[in-house]
């Protein structure tokens, strides 16, 4: 068989029915406070006297707001073109450009709680707040089931921040602890979004890394994923998404997907739920 004839015949009958339709996004401010006044009320409205742009900004935030008391977990990372988050040295300042890094700020706003991996908070020290866009900063959340993060970590100072484990370690004043039993798969990422839930966490967030990120997608607990695309080639390093493989293409899993391009970076939006 040719090339030609394995790109005419499809794999599965689900790849033919997957759209992709791409849409140009931009969001003004009017979009921005009608997607926090909605986080507000819980009542979602897009203006139809909008542009054709603002529209799409709309659209590709307005799935984050959830639907009604229902809780949603969601997942963003921003990798460059060959998959990557950080180079092999670990520099991971802005693999997204500056229109992916607002991206990643207003996801923040948006969340209650923002859930990054032990790896990022301790090689990256971030202090995942809202600082790019208007927005209230979320509660902070980290998955260091070894007790490896130092107690001065970035994330642990300023607002509520919650360390997931299974060890007796003591934290800092302050820090809230969610203990789950640690099995030969790891941490059970249902105990851990039921505990997050229970603390009065709606819209839940996983920042990342690739490992973390794949532990909630293995236990199919993730509604949305945004992977945002930053046109650079790192050549090696760290993955931005880490899943259980599979053997045959026909087994990939092929979510609903939607692309918006934010001029620096573009965004694809997967309803894993669809
Ligand atoms: N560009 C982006 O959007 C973005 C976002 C975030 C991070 N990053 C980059 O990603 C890299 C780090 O990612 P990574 O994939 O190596 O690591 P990671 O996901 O940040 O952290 C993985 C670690 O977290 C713990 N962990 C998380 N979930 C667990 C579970 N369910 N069960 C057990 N342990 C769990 C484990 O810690 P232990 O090993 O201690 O057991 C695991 O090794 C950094 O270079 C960072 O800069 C990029």
């Amino acid at each position: 068989m040719n090339q030609h004839e394995r790109i005419e015949k499809p794999v599965t009958g689900r790849r033919a029915e997957t759209p992709m339709p791409v849409a140009a996004a931009t969001v003004t401010d009017r979009v921005w406070d009608a997607l926090l006044a909605a986080r507000r009320s819980g009542q979602p409205k897009r203006s139809d006297s909008w542009t054709p742009a603002e529209r799409a900004g709309w659209d590709l935030y307005a799935p984050l707001l959830g639907q009604g008391d229902r809780p949603l977990v969601f997942a963003q990372i921003g990798q460059s073109l060959d998959g990557r988050v950080a180079t092999v040295d670990g520099d991971a300042a802005d693999v997204s450009g500056p229109e992916g890094l607002k991206h990643l700020h207003r996801c923040r706003a948006l969340a209650d709680c923002v859930i990054v991996g032990a790896n990022t908070a301790i090689q990256d020290n971030p202090r995942l707040t809202v600082r790019l866009v208007k927005g209230d900063n979320p509660a902070r959340v980290v998955i260091d089931p070894r007790g490896r993060l130092a107690d001065d970590a970035a994330v642990m100072a300023g607002e509520r921040c919650l360390v997931v484990q299974a060890c007796e370690r003591e934290r800092p004043a302050g820090v809230e602890t969610l203990k789950v039993a640690m099995s030969a798969e790891g941490l059970d990422a249902v105990s851990i979004i039921a505990g997050l839930i229970d603390r009065g966490f709606r819209r839940i967030m996983i920042e990342g890394g690739g490992i973390t990120i794949g532990h909630f997608m293995d236990a199919d607990l993730i509604d949305r994923l945004h992977i945002g695309i930053a046109p650079l080639i790192i050549g090696a390093g760290p993955s931005g998404l880490t899943t259980s493989p599979v053997s045959l293409l026909a087994q990939a899993r092929r979510p609903q997907t939607f692309v918006y391009g934010l001029a620096s970076d573009i965004v694809i939006d997967c309803d894993l739920r669809a």
